[in-house]
């Protein structure tokens, strides 16, 4: 196993370009089982995230090549299961349960089960798939779903869920009718998969509102398709230039992708400026505390709250971060504290007594994914050497995140470790 070992104390300069968002990679990769030939996707991030799912694909008969630029053969399909052993590592597995019961009116996908934030359930999902007219079954722990040909349906989301409205957007395409999802997630990620569906002969409209409308058709043909940037990469930069005082270009954000963030570091003090090749971040001495309550999009992300909450240690006075999307995504709180935060959680909430430069280099423990970005924005701020642990869970989501910021003056290493 590995662990990154970071030198803190040096402001962050340069110009960084982001990969392409896991979180639109994952659910497109997962439709092209709703067609029946060769899709080819690039500028696909190259992540452990990324792989689960190409092997998922494998499993059931695709065939998947390339890394960065993936190609995805769907003619070969003749399994119709996501087994435990890849689900329990990665719970997006379970957007190709909409897209096997649509294409082939069969599914058996593993309950994907809690995960470190939270218990992640899929009841969403699940309303919506017999609302279209499949018989679902939960059997061993295995969701065992089954329907000749679904039917449209008007479903209302308890709330927004985003693999929900994803999964129900692609099951919505090859049914018969008209589907129509009512408080859908608005991420720009379920817009991206929308874009790529119609460009597969789909009918969707709506996608990015809180109202999608899918017509149902008959069959969907394979397309070629570049993702779209990684804007929770993005953020975790932007808040890597604020909080050790730099200057960084990122070429390639979409400043509509992050309007909620910037926001935020604007409030905290930062200059950013939209320039002809990407946002330019600044950091400006003084960072005023925050005030932040997680929502789904165009809310701030609750993606970006353990990276914000580093920024927070830094700020001049009381910062209140509230997480209100999942119940457990506190656990970079108690890392963060070992390297001398001053963060008390009170239910939902995270009060974090700012004081610049009080961050101490620690040996820390990575627990999930965006976490493990907010020890390394940690240790990049903090005086001395900071060790994290369990970079496994940084690597589902950030491409060789070491190898992005050492040419911005970061001294950071990925060293072989014993353990886990
Ligand atoms: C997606 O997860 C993202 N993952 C998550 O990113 C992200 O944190 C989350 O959306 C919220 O933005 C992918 O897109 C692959 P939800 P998802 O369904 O779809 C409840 C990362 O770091 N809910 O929008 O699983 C649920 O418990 C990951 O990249 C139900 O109750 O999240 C949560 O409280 C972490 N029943 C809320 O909705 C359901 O059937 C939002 O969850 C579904 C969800």
């Amino acid at each position: 196993m590995y662990k990154i070992v970071i030198e803190g104390g040096r402001p962050l300069v340069g110009e960084v370009t982001l990969s392409g968002a896991k979180n639109a990679a994952l659910p497109i990769l997962a439709s092209t089982l709703l067609t029946n030939g060769v899709t080819v996707l690039t500028n696909v991030p190259d992540l452990s995230d990324v792989r689960t799912m190409g092997r998922l694909l494998q499993l059931m008969g695709a065939e998947v090549t390339g890394r960065g630029t993936i190609k995805v053969d769907s003619r070969g399909i003749h399994a119709f299961e996501a087994p435990y052993e890849l689900v329990k590592t990665m719970r997006a597995s379970v957007l190709v349960l909409g897209p096997m019961v649509a294409r082939f009116g069969r599914a058996r996908v593993s309950l994907p089960g809690g995960c470190a934030i939270g218990t992640r359930p899929i009841d969403l999902h699940l309303d919506g798939l017999k609302a279209m007219g499949a018989q679902v079954d939960l059997r061993q722990g295995y969701v065992e779903a089954r329907c000749k040909r679904l039917h449209g349906a008007d479903l209302v989301l308890r709330q927004p869920t985003v693999t929900g409205t994803e999964n129900l957007m692609m099951a919505a395409c090859l049914a018969k009718g008209r589907t129509t999802i009512e408080n859908a997630a608005r991420e720009p990620e379920v817009e991206e998969l929308a874009r790529v569906l119609n460009k597969m002969g789909a009918v969707v409209r709506g996608a990015g509102t809180s109202y999608i409308v899918i017509e149902g058709v008959d069959d969907l043909h394979p397309v070629e398709h570049a993702v779209i940037p990684d804007r929770i990469e993005g953020g975790t930069f932007m808040v890597a230039a604020v909080v050790t005082g730099g200057d960084i270009l990122v070429t390639n954000a979409l400043p509509e992708h992050c309007d909620a963030m910037i926001q935020k570091l604007r409030a905290s003090g930062a200059d950013i400026q939209a320039e002809t090749g990407g946002l330019r971040v600044r950091g400006t001495g003084a960072i005023a505390p925050l005030d932040i309550s997680t929502a789904p999009f165009p809310g701030f992300p609750t993606d970006m709250q353990a990276q914000f909450m580093v920024l927070a240690t830094q700020a001049v006075g009381p910062s209140v971060i509230t997480e209100t999307i999942f119940e457990n995504r506190f656990m970079h709180v108690s890392e963060l504290c070992r390297m001398g935060a001053d963060i008390e959680v009170r239910g939902k909430t995270a009060i974090v007594h700012g004081e610049p430069g009080g961050l101490q280099g620690a040996t820390v423990m990575a627990t999930d994914l965006r976490a493990s970005a907010s020890l390394i924005l940690a240790g990049l701020v903090a005086k001395g050497t900071t060790e994290v642990l369990r970079v496994y869970h940084l690597d589902r989501g950030y491409e060789a995140i070491e190898k992005k910021l050492t040419p911005l003056g970061a001294a950071i290493w990925r060293v072989r470790a014993d353990g886990p």
